[in-house]
């Protein structure tokens, strides 16, 4: 019975075969972030974009104190072939775990088979999870839409900021614009709290510098 998997949830754990050995999840996790994020199929186009562009940004996962780890419901011998085929034409190297789902253990743990988009294979599902091993965020994509990693980066950006201050991030929001000080703080208590100053453009509506 395939999961529905909701904002606040505990992220399930599994240990699985990847690219990169047996991987337990907590384990790889650590203390830190996580990104699952799930492909339809092995050698096709718009996967072999997105685990291209992903390796790419490692660095910009690792700045963030992030791991992430992808999941096919290819066997492993099959994601062998194809990372060489990801490396050749992407210009990279796949630098993460790539796990193998033939069984579709994973995909039913995380709810990633949609039946009415098609009953074999994963859409497009990215799970953030925080150190807390709760899920933080969910996006889905059909699978013919390729994913852009930059807002994942970007939403893992507000979550970080908003888990550590009494802010909300405004509609696309970026790293170093003004945020948004969430309802629930008082005017008495945002002096305090934010010490930049605020701008009141409406009582429920105000702006502060981005704390830190
Ligand atoms: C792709 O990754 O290119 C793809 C996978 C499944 C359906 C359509 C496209």
């Amino acid at each position: 019975m395939a999961a529905n998997i909701r904002l606040g949830d505990e992220a399930p754990d599994f240990t699985a075969e990847t690219t990169e050995g047996k991987v337990n999840l907590y384990e790889y996790l650590g203390d830190g972030w996580g990104v699952l994020f799930s492909h339809p199929r092995d050698y096709t186009p718009v996967c072999t974009t997105e685990l291209g562009a992903v390796a790419k940004l490692k660095d910009e996962f690792a700045t963030r104190n992030a791991k992430v780890i992808a999941v096919s419901v290819d066997p492993l011998d099959s994601h062998r072939g194809w990372v060489n085929d990801i490396n050749d034409t992407q210009g990279t190297t796949v630098n993460f775990p790539i796990i193998a789902d033939p069984d579709h253990t994973v995909a039913d743990l995380y709810g990633m088979i949609h039946p009415n988009a098609s009953d074999t294979t994963t859409v497009r599902s990215v799970f953030v999870i925080g150190p807390d091993h709760k899920v933080k965020l969910t996006i889905t994509y059909p699978a013919s839409t390729g994913r852009n990693f930059a807002e994942i980066l970007r939403t893992i950006d507000s979550l970080q900021l908003t888990a550590k201050h009494k802010v909300a991030t405004p509609s696309d929001w970026k790293q170093g614009e003004d945020v948004i000080i969430v309802p629930a703080v008082s005017d008495e208590e945002a002096k305090d709290r934010f010490p930049k100053g605020f701008t009141t453009l409406r009582p429920y509506l105000r702006y502060t510098p981005q704390p830190d």
